[in-house]
């Protein structure tokens, strides 16, 4: 059967940074590899006047790096089409109307849409709402919308988006995006508990003690002050990235690896996260906003507050710590901590499993207890899997030492796979919603995320409290030490 796709690509925001980024690379690639060959088109639509050549220039350069040939880029760029659109504006509906139906004729497209946004959610809702009002949904083909993060600021703002958006779009057409789904090793969480009998079945509080996860970042905000000044770390990364690799490390195996029954099951998880009282915010969850770099004065690292388009003031944190309950049979009483931030010693992430130590140490080990077993999932940069055990040390007595048995791909094979955008973008054209997020996922982290952020609100912080290139403030370390643990990743310490 030929793997080959078609559909009509519909970027709104195609003139922006991801659609630069990310956007035109992956379906470049997802064209070399033959998933888009000659049936497909996408119109680029944003308020500037751009031409069709200018356009496919845009494409090309975008590219320039991955590409075959120029004349491959070329031939990519001519299914490339621009038409100027003001989303407010009925009537350039109709003009992109009458353009995917005359791409739709010209490439075979049997009326197979997806319409992606790219650009400020402020517009999901007009340009849902017109796409539906101007007849831009087909009845033929199948009809998708791609949607990019923040979906909302709140439960609130989230609910008024989804309710615009679903007055065009059925449930089962809309495509959240999370791009962390759509990485090889977040995937991978569900082969390692549910291809491994001897793992899922320690996958619970009886045998783990704890489990961390750590979401680093060495670059600071860049150019997006503006963006992460009204959003900050909790909105920024907990609310999506860390509540779903927290859903997928804490489901129940589904009866099947498909969409419905992933997704229940990750609702389910979802639902048991205990929600805090206000008043046990400062006791679980920590913030931070890093300052200028201590330690590393000739980069001459800005603090957050001296970023372009942050206020002088701002407190608005760029790192974010927190203890995460889960309570039901499965997990009550195993600590998910979890970390992320800007600035930190280094980009990398990574999820610890700490299983519990064994009831009695019957090795000589200068009364030291036995370090525990940790099973680590490499995320990024580095893919992979290792697992620390104790084993006797070499020679007399019987002292242990800890090995750890290590996988992490090559870096050809990681080159090779395919990329978060481009996996996402395959599965949106076969119709698989696995890795996207369904309303009642995104409802039920914001009613989380929403407690902790109406708290810190309400109280004025002393910031920065961490230096760039450090692992974050000191609280971070506290919120393990008090529970008897500690990070078991400490880039800053080697
Ligand atoms: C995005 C956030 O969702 O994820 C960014 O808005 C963050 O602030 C990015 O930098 C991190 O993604 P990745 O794939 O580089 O870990």
């Amino acid at each position: 059967m030929s793997k080959e796709k078609n559909g009509l690509f519909t970027i709104f925001g195609g003139t922006g940074d991801l659609a630069k980024r990310k956007l035109y690379p992956s379906l470049y690639r997802l064209y070399k590899k033959g998933y888009l060959k000659e049936k497909f088109a996408v119109i680029g639509t944003a308020r500037r006047e751009w031409t069709d050549d200018f356009y496919r220039e845009v494409v090309v350069e975008s590219i320039q790096n991955i590409t075959e040939s120029h004349e491959h880029a070329i031939e990519f760029a001519s299914h490339f089409y621009y038409q100027s659109h003001n989303v407010t504006d009925i009537e350039h509906y109709d003009t992109l109307k009458k353009l995917s139906e005359k791409l739709d004729k010209q490439y075979q497209l049997e009326g197979n849409r997806l319409f992606y946004l790219a650009m400020s959610p402020n517009f999901f809702g007009v340009i849902s709402q017109n796409l539906k009002d101007r007849d831009l949904i087909t009845t033929t083909g199948f009809n998708r919308l791609i949607i990019e993060k923040p979906f909302g600021q709140d439960f609130e703002s989230a609910l008024v988006l989804n309710n615009q958006i679903r007055a065009s779009f059925e449930e089962n057409q809309i495509y959240r995006i999370d791009h962390y789904l759509g990485k090889e090793m977040v995937q991978n969480i569900s082969a390692i508990r549910f291809g491994n009998y001897m793992i899922e079945s320690m996958w619970n509080s009886r045998y783990i003690d704890n489990i961390q996860i750590t979401l680093g970042e060495s670059l600071g905000v860049e150019e997006r002050g503006g963006y992460y000044d009204t959003s900050g770390a909790l909105r920024d990364m907990l609310q999506n990235h860390i509540l779903q690799i927290i859903s997928l490390l804490a489901m129940e195996p589904p009866t099947r690896l498909k969409d419905k029954e992933i997704r229940t099951e990750k609702i389910k998880a979802l639902k048991a996260v205990r929600l805090l009282e206000p008043d046990e915010v400062s006791d679980y969850m920590i913030r931070g906003q890093y300052g200028p770099s201590h330690n590393d004065i000739s980069k001459n690292l800005n603090g957050y507050r001296e970023e372009m388009n942050v206020a002088l003031d701002s407190q608005t944190e760029t790192f974010v710590a927190g203890k995460i309950m889960i309570d039901n049979f499965r997990w009550t009483g195993v600590p998910f901590y979890f970390r992320t931030g800007k600035r930190l010693t280094k980009k990398g992430t990574q999820i610890d499993i700490e299983f519990k130590n064994v009831p009695l140490n019957l090795f000589d080990n200068n009364d030291e207890p036995l370090p525990a077993n940790v099973l680590t999932i490499y995320i990024q940069p580095t893919e992979g899997f290792s697992l620390e055990l104790n084993t006797k040390k070499i020679g007399l007595g019987l002292a242990t030492e800890t090995l750890q048995l290590e996988h992490k791909y090559s870096a050809e094979t990681t080159a090779n796979s395919l990329e978060a955008y481009e996996k996402l973008i395959l599965d949106c054209l076969n119709g698989d919603s696995t890795n996207f997020t369904h309303w009642d996922e995104v409802a039920t982290s914001w009613k989380f995320v929403d407690i902790i952020r109406n708290q810190w609100d309400k109280e004025k912080v002393d910031f920065p409290n961490y230096a760039s290139g450090s692992m974050g403030p000191i609280d971070s370390e506290q919120l393990l030490i008090k529970d008897g643990f500690k990070w078991h990743w400490c880039p800053n310490k080697k």
